[in-house]
């Protein structure tokens, strides 16, 4: 396949060789800025699949027998040949995702540093020993490798979401499949293009495109697969706890958002609307964390409200490409029809545009998916605003008049991902911080993720954590070993 300027497979990996659908077909990926058509990838079912299970089954012996360090080396390479092919692997990103060429850039280095953190902190899997109730005992704790990996990722970090789960269950001596988005299956390629060039052994990885439905049965019949990653909705996320119960799979669930956004009195107001915008505006408000309802103490409402606006309206709305664009398309029509529901909700249910609230034309060409950065007044709990994630640039504001108040509009949903409050009082920071039933709390930061934290959500927003040290344990099992010494 040529995307323009380079060449990528548009096969599937499947133990360390390039093949394609055996009967299905491809199905074709597209550029949500154009709708232009920029390649085929196969339309593999349930055969692939197994096979592809069967080649990380095969590899796994081998991988997990190799040391943390060696490892560690090759998942560091990959790391290396990412940055190394950055412009490449944000213009692909960029084609099949639509977001800035900016974000894109950004995300390189973002899902490159989930391999490099892997990469050492697979070094730590330390055991334990415990004092043991007999003389003549011993207990001694190992942590080992589980099996076949299996990740399901999403549309909206086409690189990043994949690296969050390889790097830590390859350094833990797993082996991978991974089934990318539909809308976004080249970043998944380029990165196997990238596994192979960095030496990691055939089978070790193996990516598969195609039905969702089949592949995702397969997953879930095939007893060689131990664990499940998945990042994506609430509602399929709730499929795949009822699929994986059949054989009892270890599952990893990053679902649904709806993240609060609280400003109380005595925030600095310039860092609060610098931390919204980080929050909402990234990946044009397609993301799980981002900011999806914001409540305002009413004494610096009109204040922050302004000065949000203020920033909102300096937005460039454009293709990917553009240089200076900072909100791109949305991935597709239905994404367009989400957001357009949601603000016609809110305004039948009273609230008041303030700024945005439309489609914009970005120039001859290009497909009508461009929202404009929307800021919206009156946001109350009976809104499918102030109850759903809205996956896009709008941003619904309400005041509140203390902090208990605040405190339980952030809580009242089903969701759990990741909070966010500004305060300059350092206990009311952590009063707010220890209150929230967020996973994910960014106090005075609008922008919280990073490889060394635990990411990861509450309530029905899933369970499991990515990054930081924590992630160890979702790809390892413990194991006690109980050594009788016999006679002295
Ligand atoms: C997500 O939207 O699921 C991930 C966002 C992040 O890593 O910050």
């Amino acid at each position: 396949m040529n995307t323009n300027d380079f060449r990528i497979e548009s096969r599937n990996l499947i133990g360390g060789q390039w093949v394609g659908a055996a009967d299905s077909g491809a199905f074709p990926v597209t550029d949500p800025a154009t709708d232009r058509l920029v390649a085929h990838v196969p339309l593999c079912g349930a055969a692939e699949t197994r096979q592809a299970i069967e080649a990380a089954q095969a590899a796994w012996p081998d991988w997990r027998s190799r040391t943390a360090a060696e490892r560690g080396d090759l998942l560091r390479a990959l790391a290396d040949l990412m940055m190394r092919d950055r412009p490449r692997l944000a213009h692909l990103m960029t084609l099949e995702q639509g977001k800035p060429i900016s974000e894109s850039r950004g995300e390189i280095a973002y899902a490159a540093s989930f391999l490099s953190w892997a990469a050492e902190e697979g070094k730590r899997l330390y055991g334990e020993t415990i004092p043991a109730g007999h003389r003549d005992k011993r207990i001694l704790i190992l942590r080992q490798s589980i099996g076949v990996v299996a990740a399901i990722t999403p549309w909206n970090f086409p690189s990043a979401m994949i690296t969050r789960k390889l790097g830590p269950a390859l350094a833990c001596g797993n082996t991978f499949i991974v089934k990318p988005a539909e809308q976004t299956p080249l970043s998944a390629i380029a990165l196997g293009e990238l596994a192979l060039e960095a030496g990691l052994p055939p089978g070790v990885i193996n990516i598969i495109t195609g039905d969702p439905r089949a592949i995702g049965a397969e997953i879930f019949r095939h007893d060689a697969v131990r664990k499940v990653s998945f990042t994506g909705s609430t509602e399929v996320g709730k499929v795949l706890m009822r699929q994986a119960a059949d054989h009892v799979v270890r599952l990893s669930l990053e679902l649904g958002g709806h993240a609060p956004f609280i400003v109380f009195e005595d925030a600095d107001i310039d860092a609060a609307v610098a931390g919204a915008m980080a929050s909402k505006f990234r990946n044009t408000g397609q993301t799980c964390v981002c900011a999806n309802r914001f409540f305002v103490h009413e004494s610096v409402y009109e204040k922050f409200a302004a000065g949000l606006a203020r920033a909102m309206a300096s937005l460039r709305v454009g293709a990917g490409f553009d240089e200076n664009a900072q909100i791109g398309p949305l991935i597709d029509d239905d994404a367009v029809a989400k957001v357009q529901s949601h603000v016609r909700d809110a305004l039948d249910r009273g609230a008041k545009v303030r700024t945005g609230g439309n489609l914009v034309s970005v120039g001859a060409g290009f497909a009508n998916r461009f929202f404009s950065p929307t800021l919206i007044d009156g946001l109350n709990a009976d809104m499918r605003i102030g109850r759903e994630e809205t996956f896009g640039p709008v941003a619904p504001l309400r005041a509140f008049t203390s902090d208990d108040e605040a405190i339980a509009l952030a809580n009242d949903s089903p969701y759990g991902l990741a909070a966010y409050f500004y305060t300059r009082d350092a206990s009311r920071l952590m009063r707010v911080a220890e209150a929230l039933e967020y996973g994910i709390v960014g106090a005075n930061d609008g922008l919280p993720s990073t490889a060394q934290a635990p990411f990861g959500g509450v309530k029905q927003s899933g369970f499991g954590r990515e990054g930081g040290r924590h992630v160890m344990h979702e790809y390892t099992s413990v194991k006690y070993v109980s050594w009788g010494l016999g006679p002295a």
